[in-house]
């Protein structure tokens, strides 16, 4: 069994170094493992990651991570996966990777993914050039995830779970707006999951959630954004035989 600790959308500020410390104070007993699902900073600069970095000093046990949108706004993504990695959290970009516990393996895809909505109201790429290139990063972000998981199985993980920061299924933003469904994200990314397989999706963005849903095929997803959680992380236990 290997116990995964998650969470997104924790948006560090680097004014405010003092809200997010202790709740992890207790983690290492808790968890094998912490997976940030996205949004890790307000605005994506290097200062609001270090901060970040900073208020998970005192978690050992490995630290994984992908960006969210917001992590981009400043305009270098680069930069504030520097400086976290400078804290020890490995930041996934289209990865994946296997980690070892206690003889136990688990395997983590990382992808941020990307919007373009869900079922009847997918936007697809027709038309200007313009739209065809946003439909063109969501397929991307598919595919990549699907070749992380593929991979993973390659290795005979005893388990695999998707990392994203956008949503793969409808049901875990319904509770949001349905104007903004198609912004939280992308159907593709549940279809590459079905199709390689996986044990468990965890993504954020969708800040309002609900928390649980499932990918067509079955795989259990659940929307960790910490405003929709109310708690610093929540933790999931994989069998890995
Ligand atoms: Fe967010
Ligand atoms: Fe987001």
């Amino acid at each position: 069994m290997i116990r995964v600790a998650a969470v997104g959308d924790v948006h560090a500020s680097d004014d405010r170094e003092d809200l997010l410390a202790p709740g992890f104070a207790d983690l290492d007993a808790r968890a094998d493992v912490l997976l940030l699902a996205g949004d890790l900073t307000r605005r994506g600069t290097r200062e609001e990651a270090d901060a970040l970095g900073r208020q998970l000093a005192g978690v050992t046990i490995p630290k994984l991570a992908v960006l969210g949108n917001h992590d981009h706004h400043a305009g270098d993504p680069d930069a504030v996966v520097a400086a976290l990695g400078a804290h020890g959290v490995t930041v996934l970009r289209d990865a994946a990777v296997v980690l070892e516990v206690d003889g136990a393996r688990l395997g983590v895809a990382g992808v941020k993914g990307f919007a373009g909505g869900f079922g009847h109201n997918v936007l697809t790429a027709f038309g200007e050039p313009e739209i065809k290139a946003f439909v063109a990063v969501a397929e991307a972000a598919a595919r990549e995830l699907r070749r992380g998981l593929t991979e993973l199985a390659a290795t005979g993980c005893g388990a695999r779970v998707a990392l994203l920061h956008y949503a793969p299924v409808a049901d875990t933003v319904a509770d949001e707006r349905p104007e903004i469904h198609a912004f939280l994200g992308s159907q593709k990314l549940a279809e590459a999951i079905d199709r390689a397989g996986a044990d468990l999706v965890v993504h954020g963005h969708a800040h309002r959630g609900p928390h649980a849903g499932a990918t067509p095929g079955g795989v259990p997803v659940r929307n960790v954004a910490m405003p929709l959680m109310g708690e610093p992380y929540r933790v999931f236990t994989l069998g890995t035989g």
